[in-house]
């Protein structure tokens, strides 16, 4: 069996009322159309056929699959003319698979149990049982169960509304059967759209029989329409995410208060507390702890290492055992080695430390290189941008740095030296020295405070 699965992606979305094509919005970091295309790919299939058309260009752009075959369907006249643009260049005995671009929770297992049908029938669809969701086709049965069509919703009456089986919009069958229906598919309904779904109607009418799967995890089934089911959907994929990182072994302190947005590896032990954010690809050690409100973005953090709350990392690697925060700011292209500490409101970027390193507090270095053992007093700024330019800042080994430091970046400080604190220091440190650069203090005698006048 040669599988061909038509990914239906055309529509604007209208009830997003977003400028952005709905299958690009964003779920769990990813677009919608990525979550169908992914669960597409586990299934191994022949082909993937997308069928695009309001935002093509940015839709292909933003899904950028090498191994998609592309459609446009230019006016979207409806799920059924939708099909019918991928059809033509399928061969008759392949089975073509439909899954919408806004359906983003299936699971693969649940598809490949669906397909098993094709043995007995003809055309094989998906059905979930929900209450009081909008906008869904309702399964209409004979006294025997058997499937007789899909109503829309538009075009219900109030018994057929009562119905709760719903169609998911995920449905197979043989491409010759589903070119000889869809050709009988008419508009001649209030939306005036040629409805794939009219598809079922139109087999059982012609004696093919027709097997509707229900699925279990109705859940996985929703379809994003707006931005409270885009909400919906968030949730629930949460709620995976979170039960597969407690599978694994992570303590969650709260599993209904953490997003994952992307990918995120773990070891063993892992801890984290509430509201924590990862975004893209992130890889934790084992025994790792991340404390409330911290957001990190692909960064690998090497086991031990305990970031504490409201910390913010971006694309740093940062080694094992060490202390970051609370209220770090970790910016892109940062390298912190092992046993390195970084205290509050302190902010890193495209700098290097040594392994067994301080910023214990309100810094800022930028374009550093920091060797190992090195202590970096509160206040300490690296001058790095002269307004036009970024220089480096290099210090060696075992340097000491007094609190409230500049250094005026190109700047070089030797292994061991020592820098008072209050410096401005423009000028390479050679190393073991001391070097200061600050106003000397003078003591003026007798000094009378100025009084305020007496009223
Ligand atoms: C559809 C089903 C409904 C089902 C529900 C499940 C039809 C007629 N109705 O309704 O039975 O319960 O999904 O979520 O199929 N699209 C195109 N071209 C078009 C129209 C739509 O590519 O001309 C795409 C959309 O981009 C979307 C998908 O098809 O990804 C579904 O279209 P949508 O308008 O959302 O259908 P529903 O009203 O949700
Ligand atoms: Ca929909």
């Amino acid at each position: 069996m040669k599988l061909e699965i038509v990914i239906l992606a055309a529509g604007q979305g209208t009830r997003m009322h977003s400028d952005l094509p709905k299958v690009l919005h964003p779920l769990a970091g990813k677009p919608l159309l990525g979550h169908v295309i992914g669960c597409a790919h586990a299934l191994s299939p022949h082909n993937i056929h997308v069928v695009t058309g309001y935002g093509t260009e940015q839709v292909r752009a933003a899904v950028g699959d090498e191994s998609i075959c592309w459609h446009l369907q230019e006016h979207q006249r409806g799920t059924g003319h939708a099909v019918q643009q991928a059809l033509p260049g399928i061969a008759d005995e392949h089975v073509v698979l439909v899954l919408y671009g806004d359906v983003p929770l299936l699971e693969p297992a649940t598809l490949q149990r669906l397909l098993q049908g094709l043995s007995r029938c003809e055309l094989v669809l998906l059905t979930a049982e929900f209450e009081g969701v909008e906008g869904l086709g309702r399964i209409v049965r004979d006294a025997e169960g058997r499937v007789l069509r899909i109503v829309e919703q538009c075009e219900a009456d109030p018994d057929t509304l009562a119905i709760r089986e719903m169609n998911t919009g995920v449905l197979a069958a043989r491409a010759a059967r589903l070119k000889q229906w869809l050709g009988q598919v008419g508009n001649d309904n209030t939306q005036k759209e040629f409805y794939l779904t009219d598809c079922i109607g139109l087999a059982v009418e012609g004696g093919h029989p027709v097997e509707a799967l229900l699925c279990e995890d109705a859940e996985t089934t929703l379809g994003v329409n707006d931005k409270a089911q885009l909400a919906q959907v968030e949730r629930a994929c949460q709620r995976r995410a979170a039960r597969r990182l407690m599978d694994q072994g992570v303590t969650l302190m709260d599993p209904a208060r953490i997003d994952v947005r992307g990918e995120l590896q773990v070891g063993r032990d892992v801890e984290i507390d509430v509201n924590a954010v990862f975004e893209g690809c992130n890889r934790l050690g084992d025994g790792v702890r991340v404390g409330a409100h911290s957001v990190l973005i692909n960064t690998t953090v090497g086991a031990g290492t305990r970031i504490h709350a409201s910390s913010h990392i971006e694309e740093a690697e940062i080694g094992s055992e060490c202390s970051i925060g609370p209220f770090a700011r970790i910016r892109p292209q940062t390298h912190l080695g092992d046993h390195v500490k970084v205290g509050n409101f302190v902010e890193i970027k495209k700098s290097g430390i040594g392994a067994n390193s301080k910023v214990n507090h309100l810094s800022y270095l930028g374009d550093a290189e920091l060797g190992a053992g090195v202590n970096v007093g509160a206040g300490t700024i690296t001058c790095n941008y002269d307004g036009a330019r970024k220089h480096r800042t290099v210090i060696s080994d075992r340097v000491f740095v007094g609190s409230d430091t500049q250094l005026v970046a190109p700047v070089v400080v030797g292994e061991g030296a020592t820098i008072a604190a209050g410096s401005t220091i423009t000028k390479d440190v050679p190393a073991d020295v001391l070097a200061v650069a600050r106003s000397k203090q003078v003591t003026v005698q007798h000094w009378k405070r100025p009084e305020k006048d007496k009223k």
